[in-house]
């Protein structure tokens, strides 16, 4: 049974406040937890409490969502079984009482849901993934691994927010981790050499200043020959465009705010379209607006078929919009952050109201991050086959890496690597 749970101010990747819970058990045993944060943040994700007060952090500070675990949230869990994680998550839903979570704080919620699993898991003496996945957690993720940043993570040129290679040709996650890390390097010489910047952007991929988005694809397919892999065939491609960032006064349009140029949703689609046709591209995420239904709903009948389009901003983990996407036919893929929604549970109902429509599910990072690794255990457990987590540039992305490594090695000759599988799923 929980003993106490107290929170703690900590700081995250961007060197702002986040919050860390701590968990104790009556037999001693402790979990902790911490909650990540996004730059690109979606319009109708869970409330992200911050103290506004200009005198510390700039506003940033989050003393008010470390005193709601020290008392209601520590009132409430007290006593409880820390096993029974739905029933926390609910109890914790409870006593905040609103849709979004912003009266406790979905940064409070979640740390203490994941230092609630951790406390948990220890207990059984059971590794997070097999607490969380059961017998049925033994699929590794394929990285989708952002290597060149540009949109809210970096201050460059380029408007889409993140490039990334996909290493679905490798055997193990191990072998494809290697491919990706040595393609960033192969991007970090071929950058230099036409004396373009190679400082990273929030998420650890390169920001150089680019004059368009094929410019960028055309560095990434060379560094991918450069270290011998066949682009389209042991790498391939992902977009993730973050287009709600490019909301527009007049509805239904689109401003991309650093190349000024502007698009329809007919053309971004046709866009994509002319894109993918060209370049061995997989995947693109927030392909159009969050509110833009209609735009997902032609954007899916269109590429639907050949692409994965993974609803980030549009989803926000939320079950509720994720049925209604599902019901529309408005992309076939789902991003799950786990702080989009607040708590273990309703991440865990998401992926699997995912699966069972034949959406993928793909566990994500948030830009600033934590050291906390719960996502690579999160994505064994629930088998969705996908991750993103950045570059291995910046020691917050590695950790996570580095936990799938040691999972891969824990699950022996029992571990699966879906590579090129992840893309032959069947889309609707
Ligand atoms: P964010 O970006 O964490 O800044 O929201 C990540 C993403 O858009 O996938
Ligand atoms: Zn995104």
């Amino acid at each position: 049974t929980i003993e106490s749970v107290k929170g703690r101010e900590i700081l995250d990747s961007r060197g702002n406040p986040t919050v860390e819970a701590q968990v104790r058990l009556s037999d001693g045993t402790m979990g902790r937890g911490a909650a990540p944060s996004g730059a690109s943040t979606g319009e109708f994700e869970a409330l992200e409490l911050r103290d506004g007060d200009p005198q510390r952090y700039g506003g940033k500070g989050v003393l008010q969502a470390v005193k709601n675990i020290d008392t209601v949230i520590c009132e409430t869990l007290t006593g409880m079984d820390a096993y029974n994680l739905s029933s926390i998550d609910l109890a914790m839903i409870r006593a905040d009482g609103t849709e979004d979570k912003s009266s406790l704080g979905a940064n409070a919620i979640l740390a203490v849901s994941i230092a609630c699993a951790r406390a948990a898991a220890s207990a059984l003496q059971m590794p997070l993934y097999r607490f969380l996945g059961g017998v049925n957690g033994n699929q590794m993720p394929v990285p989708m691994m952002n290597i060149l940043n540009g949109g809210a993570h970096a201050a460059n040129t380029v408007d889409v927010q993140e490039f990334m290679i996909m290493p679905v040709g490798a055997k193990s996650f191990r072998e494809g981790l290697r491919q990706c890390s040595e393609v960033f390097h192969g991007l970090a010489t071929l950058l230099k050499s036409k004396g373009l910047a190679t400082a990273v952007g929030d998420e650890g991929g390169f920001a150089p200043d680019l004059s368009s988005d094929e410019e960028a694809i055309n560095y990434i397919l060379e560094a991918i020959n450069l270290c011998g892999y066949r682009a389209g065939e042991d790498i391939v491609l992902a977009i993730d465009a973050a287009a709600s960032e490019w909301k527009c006064e007049k509805r239904g349009q689109y401003l991309l705010p650093k190349s000024g140029l502007h698009f329809t949703a007919d053309g971004l689609i046709a866009h994509w379209k002319a894109l993918c046709e060209k370049y061995p591209i997989s995947s693109i995420e927030d392909g159009l607006d969050e509110e833009d239904w209609q735009g997902w709903q032609q954007m899916t009948e269109e590429l639907g078929g050949k692409i994965q389009l993974v609803g980030d901003d549009l989803f926000v983990t939320n079950t509720k919009r994720l049925c209604k996407g599902i019901k529309d036919h408005c992309g076939n893929s789902i991003l799950i952050k786990l702080n989009q929604i607040g708590t273990i549970s309703e991440t865990l109902e998401a992926i699997n109201m995912a699966h069972k429509a034949g959406f993928t599910a793909i566990t994500s990072h948030r830009s600033g991050e934590t050291e906390d690794t719960t996502i690579a255990d999160l994505a064994v457990a629930l088998n969705t086959g996908q991750i993103k987590t950045g570059a291995p540039s910046r020691s917050e992305r590695n950790a996570k890496y580095n936990q799938l490594l040691r999972i891969e090695e824990d699950l022996g000759a029992g571990s699966i690597y879906p590579g090129q599988g992840i893309l032959k799923r069947s889309f609707c």
